[in-house]
């Protein structure tokens, strides 16, 4: 081939490369691209994992109602699960590590991204609202063990008992059962993550949980994890996670999912793809339930879980409801 053809066939090629790279990086936008308009288009709105989420989003939406923060109507939203002794996943009443010790992980976050959290707290009944107080009152943005404790009592937080007779009685029936693994199922991983936006379209989230239930002593899951369990970005939105924490954890889930919408996709999109992409990381899928909720700055919210079950709560002007969440997987 001649110099000059060569060179021609060679741009030519480059320039086919060029577009080929352009179509395909526009195949990966969704049809329907997530516009992000201005903040005085947004309306309140708040959404959370499971079905705990409903008497959490009431509690928020007061919070709301009365002209608060969103940042305050997830604190308190999810202040209400943490005290729920019958929720098994979350706060006093949470089933235990295999030692019988409630340990507990929490996290916040505004749209400011400012962001503060606890894990691995003992006997404080809201985590919350210590990572809230890591968040304003430190220069840091996660406390551990017993420095969080501490960090709790010197803030006026008092110690209480979180292991339930009821819970209790699970836990020593497991060590009777199996007490092999920790058990692993869709049941024991229903953390409450929450996001919500307020009139004036800034979103916060807030993410806790007791974790897995009889995990190993010293593990810390997603929820504690800016990006994993939760991440919000005033730019763009929030997401939160709930399932499985270590797959969440190792796909940086809940920025993933602010990361997608960010090139575009929308809200369910983004949380399906990162489910995708976990199961890209997985060989096995047994019992690897993990579920994702985002809303964007629009306040267009959405939700994907790995196996069927998953649902949301959402709470907004009109609507005060459970969502299916679409899935991959049945059981
Ligand atoms: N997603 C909660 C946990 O794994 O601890």
């Amino acid at each position: 081939m001649k110099r000059r053809k060569f060179l021609g066939a060679a741009s030519l090629t480059s320039i086919g490369l060029f577009f080929s790279q352009y179509v395909n990086a526009k195949a990966d936008l969704p049809l329907e691209k997530s516009n992000i308009p201005a903040k005085d288009e947004a309306k309140p709105i708040i959404i959370s994992t499971w079905n705990h989420g409903m008497a959490a989003n009431r509690m928020a939406w007061k919070v709301l109602l009365k002209g608060g923060t969103s940042l305050d109507a997830v604190e308190k939203g999810v202040m209400l699960t943490e005290s729920d002794p019958n929720n098994r996943s979350v706060g006093l009443g949470g089933l235990p590590d295999r030692d019988g010790n409630v340990t507990l992980d929490a996290c916040i976050m505004n749209q400011k991204s400012q962001c503060g959290s606890v894990g691995y707290l003992q006997e404080i009944e809201h985590p919350i609202s210590v990572a809230r107080k890591v968040m304003e009152d430190t220069p840091h943005v996660m406390l551990v063990g017993k420095g969080a404790q501490d960090f709790a009592l010197s803030k006026g937080f008092e110690k209480k008992n979180l292991l339930t007779p009821e819970a209790k009685a699970e836990w020593l029936q497991w060590k009777r059962d199996q007490m092999k693994k920790p058990r692993i199922n869709s049941e024991n991983h229903d953390t409450i993550g929450m996001l919500a936006m307020d009139k004036d379209g800034n979103i916060s989230g807030a993410c806790t949980t007791s974790g897995w239930a009889y995990k190993l002593p010293g593990r810390l899951g997603d929820s504690p994890i800016i990006g994993a369990g939760l991440f919000v970005d005033g730019e763009i939105g929030g997401a939160c996670a709930t399932g499985m924490g270590e797959a969440v954890i190792r796909i940086a889930g809940s920025h993933t999912v602010v990361e997608l919408m960010r090139h575009g996709h929308s809200p369910e999109e983004a949380c399906k793809l990162a489910v995708e992409r976990i199961r890209k990381k997985h060989e096995d899928l047994k019992d690897l339930q993990v579920g994702f909720i985002a809303m964007n700055r629009a306040g267009k919210v959405g939700g994907y879980s790995m196996y069927a079950g998953f649902n949301y709560a959402l709470k907004d002007a009109e609507n005060d409801e459970m969502i299916d969440a679409k899935y991959d997987l049945e059981w």
